[in-house]
């Protein structure tokens, strides 16, 4: 064995993977070196879940061959995988509602406290919530959830319970799907300082992200998949995000943003003295047709706070909202929809896409008049049609629009829920991270689509942690900081340095 062979802990030869009307793996070879942390990047449908699923014993290959340490092995379920030292936080939220955190985390391994003397075999639920608590200090100080059913936690503490449930395990190479979509910024830092400290121990990470500048604080090498092939894999140092998303999507693409000027018209939203006790304080703003106003702020000063107050998602102390000057009691999504605002959530994996339902019946159920005939028949033709355009115009990954949803990668799933909430056309659009999970070729598509429902009359509203996404697009940037309003930039006065000086509490 040369040196090299020996720095090599995981090894694929020509893996290939085929769904019906997909081939989503073609000849994918590739090493993962011990302690390093290799990075997948590809757009959004390239290939990078499923490779991790194989690996993760999810999914069978149809062929090809997965080393460890220079030994041939077959994964067939998570069991063997993790017996093999391969532990993965996946993509999709993988916990069982109704357990608890420490439940979770043990699931299937539970620990088993042996008497000496005796054959009794009582679970060492001790060990299990000391072990759980200790990292999940790491990221809430409080570990008073460690026992309530997790479905009854929010976004954030599931996909922690999730991490730690993938740190707990004893492994030699840690898989990470987007693990930091639904992350603020605090649990970031810890995940990253894991990341490092697995990483001293000579354990190996693959980490999947569409958050390029995030991949070049981390990774050792990147590999690049494109239409499921392997295109290349390179060091760190010998690249640049303008060369990895040339790599990954195979063409020229512009980066701009296109947003040009509209003529504003009247108010269409207004919201004044929003208030939810411990969380928001005298919110106000207005929002006019053709205007993309933009909330900026750092993670937990109250910007998703305020968009679900507008629509009703949680309940509100004191507010009140206009919609084309009306006045409109809003207390649950639903009757936001009906005064004309849609809100698109962050998120969206857990809020959910029909997932059961095909691509074409997901775009259009929100708003089934549009697509209904005399007699409140069904035009299916019509819903193909816009169906199909969607799908072109944001390069949605399906063999057909007939598929289910649930067979669409992570990131077209987004697309899709993007689709049906343009669709709907309503007033106000509201946007909660909209490009979240979306490739950067189709976050352009995004941008322009936004732009357009502008162009055409409509209001946007739109939260976003990418500055120069927020910055590209808004007519006007309201900064938040601890729950307030704190200041109002026209698109001109706008730079990241001001933004971030209001949002960081410099101003105080
Ligand atoms: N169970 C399945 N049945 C049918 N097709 C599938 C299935 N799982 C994945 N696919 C298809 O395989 C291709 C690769 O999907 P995959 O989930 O690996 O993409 P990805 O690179 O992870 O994308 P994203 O960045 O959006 O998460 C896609 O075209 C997807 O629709
Ligand atoms: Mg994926």
């Amino acid at each position: 064995m040369t040196v090299e062979e020996d720095q090599v802990l995981l090894s694929l030869s020509g893996i290939t993977k085929r769904f019906p009307g997909v081939l989503a793996l073609e000849n994918v070879s590739l090493d993962v070196r011990k302690g390093e942390v290799l990075a997948l990047v590809g757009e959004n449908g390239a290939g990078k879940s499923t490779l991790i699923k194989i690996l993760s014993g999810l999914y069978s290959k149809d062929s090809g061959e997965i080393r460890v340490r220079g030994k041939a092995v077959d994964i067939n379920g998570t069991k063997e995988a993790q017996a093999l030292g391969i532990s993965t936080i996946f993509q999709e939220p993988s916990l069982a509602p109704h357990l608890s955190a420490v439940q979770n985390v043990y699931l299937g391994r539970e620990l088993v406290k042996s008497v000496v003397g005796k054959a009794v075999r009582a679970m060492n639920e001790k060990e299990m919530y000391l072990e759980t608590a200790r990292l999940y200090q790491k990221f809430f100080p409080s570990v008073e959830d460690l026992h309530r059913p997790v479905g009854e936690l929010d976004a954030l503490k599931n996909r922690v319970i999730e991490i730690v449930k993938a740190l707990s395990v004893d492994c030699s190479v840690v898989i990470m799907d987007e693990p930091t979509a639904a992350l603020a910024e605090h649990e970031r830092e810890v995940l990253f300082d894991f990341i490092r400290l697995l990483k001293a121990q000579g354990v190996s990470i693959i980490y999947v992200s569409h958050h390029l500048r995030e991949l070049f604080l981390l990774a050792d090498r990147i590999t690049v998949m494109r239409d499921g092939k392997n295109v290349a894999t390179v060091n760190k140092e010998d690249t640049n995000i303008d060369h990895l998303v040339s790599m990954m999507v195979g063409r020229e693409i512009s980066n701009h943003i296109v947003k040009e000027k509209v003529p504003l018209g009247k108010v269409v939203l207004e919201v004044s003295d929003l208030n939810r006790r411990g969380v928001l304080k005298d919110i106000n703003f207005h929002v006019k047709q053709g205007e993309i106003v933009g909330i900026a702020g750092l993670a937990g000063s109250g910007r998703t706070e305020t968009v679900r107050a507008v629509v009703g998602a949680d309940p509100i102390h004191s507010g009140k909202v206009v919609v084309d000057g009306r006045p409109r009691r809003i207390r649950s999504p639903r009757d936001a929809i009906q005064a004309g605002i849609g809100l698109l959530p962050e998120n969206r994996k857990l809020h959910g896409a029909l997932i059961e339902l095909t691509v074409s019946q997901n775009i259009t159920v929100a708003s089934i008049k549009r697509i209904l005939g005399q007699r409140f028949v069904l035009k299916k033709r019509k819903e193909t049609l816009i169906a199909e355009d969607y799908v072109k115009r944001l390069g949605i990954k399906t063999p057909h629009v007939n598929q289910k949803v649930r067979f669409l990668s992570g990131g077209n799933q987004q697309k899709v829920i993007l689709a049906k909430w343009l669709f709907t056309q309503p007033k106000v659009l509201i946007f909660d991270e909209p490009t979240q999970g979306i490739d950067v070729g189709a976050k352009v598509e995004v941008y322009n689509l936004i732009a357009e429902f502008v162009r055409d009359g409509g209001a946007v509203l739109m939260v976003s942690s990418e500055l120069p996404e927020l910055m590209g697009l808004s007519d006007r940037i309201y900064v938040m900081h601890k729950g307030r309003f704190v200041c109002e930039f026209s698109r001109e006065e706008a730079t990241e340095e001001n933004i971030m000086m209001y949002a960081s509490g410099g101003h105080e």
